[in-house]
């Protein structure tokens, strides 16, 4: 019989900055720039109860650093085992070295490769399922992804239409060969035609200065219906691909944005919503760390058995999405 390659999470991590800001919190200090927001609009149209920001010496690489050690001590893998560090952040520590060479430093993982991904809110499942490849041709055997971001430092404070939205934090997953999958599915789409209208940092550096808007600038509406529709075709996709029903999922773990746009998305796909994951509540939208930190949540609540059917998807910037549809 052939003897077939494939991908399976060995274990999960994750990592969130020590500053907890409420929304009542937030609300009193935007009140203090004149901005009016509240606890109410924030809850009632997002879901999100609190978030995190990075303070002091937490960084992307600091947090995607520590998520990713918690995955190697859970999954009992020493850094020298890892063949390659494959990090999604749209906000790294500086044009470069990579966060994924930064944390290749911090973690001691000498026999690794490193390198970084920016598909902004999609980049986690674009970068799990460019590990599951390297796997399956065969190339590699233990893989770390990570999502780590600080978009709180791509905020605008005056603009509340998305300064109540992101949160800081990292997550991390141990990916490694095996003989069973596993990783059974995925699929990566993008249209950049929509790039730049709907959600974008345009702004650049280049001969030492800043040029363009260094701030997000989100058309949020144009955002929730573009993330619902491809959220719902790559899922429907991604499903019948793999054969799979989508009563047949143990849980569902779509980005975590907008509790509305989620629940959404799991009623249109005929989800029940006790199969979704929901953390966006406690940790706002953390951009490529939202799908690793939802994960690795749901692990530690008990809400993932081994051999249980999942559904990863990522929606954002570029505009990209992309869904993983995997065995535990
Ligand atoms: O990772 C992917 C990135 N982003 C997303 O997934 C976000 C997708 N979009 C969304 O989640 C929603 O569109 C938002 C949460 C951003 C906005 O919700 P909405 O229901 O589309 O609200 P809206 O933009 O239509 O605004 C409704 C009202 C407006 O006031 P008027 O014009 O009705 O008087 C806004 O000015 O709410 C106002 N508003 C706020 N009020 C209090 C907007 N932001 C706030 C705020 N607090 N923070």
């Amino acid at each position: 019989m052939e003897n077939k390659i494939y991908s399976r999470i060995v274990s999960t991590g994750r990592k969130l900055p020590k500053n907890c800001v409420t929304n009542t919190q937030l609300a009193e200090r935007l009140a203090k720039e004149g901005i009016e927001t509240s606890d109410e609009w924030i809850r009632t149209r997002t879901g999100i109860e609190s978030r995190y920001f990075a303070s002091g010496d937490e960084t992307t690489t600091s947090l995607g650093a520590e998520a990713a050690r918690q995955a190697l001590t859970r999954g009992s893998y020493d850094p020298k085992d890892v063949d390659l560090i494959i990090v999604a952040t749209t906000t790294p520590d500086g044009v470069f070295p990579s966060v994924a060479c930064r944390i290749q430093a911090v973690l001691g993982c000498t026999n690794a490769g490193a390198f970084d991904i920016q598909a902004v809110c999609s980049g986690f499942v674009y970068g799990l399922s460019i590990a599951d490849g390297l796997i399956r041709a065969g190339q590699l055997n233990t893989i770390l992804v990570v999502g780590s971001e600080t978009f709180s430092g791509l905020l605008d404070w005056s603009d509340r239409g998305t300064c109540v939205l992101f949160g800081d934090g990292a997550g991390a997953v141990l990916l490694t060969r095996a003989q069973q999958p596993g990783i059974l599915d995925w699929e990566l789409k993008a249209d950049g035609t929509k790039g730049e209208s709907i959600l974008a940092v345009t702004g650049h550096i280049r001969n030492g200065k800043v040029y363009g808007d260094p701030y997000i600038r989100m058309d949020g509406k144009g955002v929730f219906k573009a993330a619902i529709e491809s959220m719902t075709s790559s899922a429907k996709s991604v499903l019948s691909k793999a054969g799979v029903s989508p009563k047949d999922l143990s849980l569902f773990i779509p980005h975590q944005a907008n509790l509305r746009i989620m629940k959404v998305v799991a009623e249109k796909l005929g989800v029940s919503p006790d199969v979704m994951m929901v953390s966006v509540d406690s940790h706002g939208n953390t951009s490529a760390a939202s799908v690793p930190l939802a994960l690795d949540k749901a692990v530690e609540d008990g809400r993932i058995k081994r051999g249980d059917l999942v559904l990863l998807q990522g929606v954002g910037g570029g505009f990209t999405w992309g869904s993983v549809l995997l065995k535990y």
